[in-house]
């Protein structure tokens, strides 16, 4: 049995759906609900024996350490986090509640359940900490993508607070030899990502015929990886990873943020056209930009495809076509997160950019 951490979560929901088609091994699913947080994200394994859901927080000790006596994982694999860089500018405390205070008593209570494990199961057991890019701070153009040894200069108080998050899973390691791993992921799109991000944004903005509100210039760069390849690579370091190293994960695919949106607008004019003729493209309004927003992020995922020989499945071109065709097939899903309090937040965040 493994305990996953956010599991009802974009990465989270899809790593456990994947784990349970691909192994017989059962998953404790702890996550605290928050508004990123969607048991409709696992509606399919509901009824399923090897999928047990507790709404805990990571930071809530007895919680967890009681989950860890009754039902002794083999490994945690710690997806919980805020998670959007624009909510950490309007509001950083609950980051660092979370992904910081949360994390550390997350590893206070398995440090204290791995103590009491017999030998081998000491031995065998893994914590595998999921983390970012962002942590390495902003490329020039040009620079060569970021690999593990790469220098920590988070700038926002989300990778700031993911970059504290890897220090203290670091620590534990080298102090108390808890056998860590940790993968930093470069950016994620795929099924049940919360419509917040750039391309579910987008996608949704277009088919409601709203703006699709482009930060700043638009040439920002992300290197972007389709969701469930990010969660195989998570599987591949948790089987075959050695502890306390760092595993990058990232696809090679570096876009500019007005290339993806384009390519967002060019698949819904081929499979949803507007009905009155008009491009979706039309519909690109750039906006104020995001205070201290990273230029550039690329991966040198050459680490892990050598050492444990995982590749990316999918092209860029394959997983976008993928996600558009989710989000058109899956009307209700967008209906039900569309809630008072993400309206709430898009008028918050947008209100103020438009120029
Ligand atoms: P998400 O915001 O979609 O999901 C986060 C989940 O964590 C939610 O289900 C939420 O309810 C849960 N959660 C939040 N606080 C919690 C707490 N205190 N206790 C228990 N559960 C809590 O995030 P995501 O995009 O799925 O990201 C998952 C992880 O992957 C994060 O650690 C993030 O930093 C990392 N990551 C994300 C990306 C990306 O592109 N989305 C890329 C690299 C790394
Ligand atoms: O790099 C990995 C990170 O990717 C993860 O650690 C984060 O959890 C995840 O949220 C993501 O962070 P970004 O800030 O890169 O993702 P986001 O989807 O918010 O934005 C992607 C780019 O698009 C970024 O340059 C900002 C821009 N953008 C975003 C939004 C929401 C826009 O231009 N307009 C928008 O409305």
């Amino acid at each position: 049995m493994i305990l996953v951490t956010g599991g009802a979560g974009f990465i989270g929901a899809n790593f456990v759906l994947d784990w349970l088609a691909a192994s017989d091994e059962p998953v404790i699913n702890l996550d605290k609900l928050t508004y990123a947080g969607n048991l409709e994200n696992l509606a399919s394994v509901v009824d399923d024996e090897r999928h047990i859901f507790i709404r805990a927080d990571i930071g809530d000790p007895e919680q967890v350490a009681g989950l860890l006596k009754r039902y002794q994982p083999r490994a945690v694999v710690n997806f919980a986090a805020e998670s959007h860089v624009d909510r950490s500018i309007h509001g950083p405390e609950d980051f660092i509640q979370t992904n910081i205070v949360g994390t550390f008593r997350l590893l206070e209570a398995v440090r204290s359940y791995w103590d009491k494990l017999g030998s081998s199961r000491k031995h065998a057991f893994r914590f595998l900490h999921v983390s970012t890019d962002e942590v390495y701070g902003s490329l020039r153009a040009g620079a060569p993508a970021f690999s593990e040894t790469h220098r920590y200069e988070p700038n926002s108080p989300y990778s700031a607070s993911k970059a504290a998050s890897d220090h203290l899973v670091r620590a534990y390691h080298h102090t108390y030899g808890l056998p860590m791993l940790t993968t930093n992921c470069s950016n994620n799109y795929g099924p049940y990502q919360f419509p917040e991000k750039l391309i579910p944004l987008m996608i949704i903005n277009a088919l409601a015929g709203k703006p699709l509100p482009v930060y700043g210039d638009g040439r920002q760069i992300r290197d972007w990886l389709y969701v469930k390849d990010h969660c195989r690579a998570v599987r591949h370091v948790l089987a075959e990873g050695s502890p306390g190293e760092i595993y990058n994960i990232g696809g090679w695919n570096e876009k500019a943020n007005i290339d993806i949106v384009n390519i967002v607008c060019g698949l819904l004019d081929e499979l949803r056209p507007r009905t009155d003729g008009k491009r979706y493209c039309e519909q690109i309004a750039f906006v104020t930009d995001r205070p201290g927003h990273d230029r550039r992020y690329a991966i040198d995922a050459r680490k892990i495809e050598r050492e444990l020989g995982w590749k990316p499945a999918e092209t860029f071109e394959s997983g976008i076509r993928k996600t558009v065709m989710w989000y058109l097939q899956n009307p209700d899903w967008i209906d039900n997160v569309h809630s008072g309090a993400y309206r709430a937040w898009i008028e918050k965040n947008y209100a103020e950019r438009n120029r």
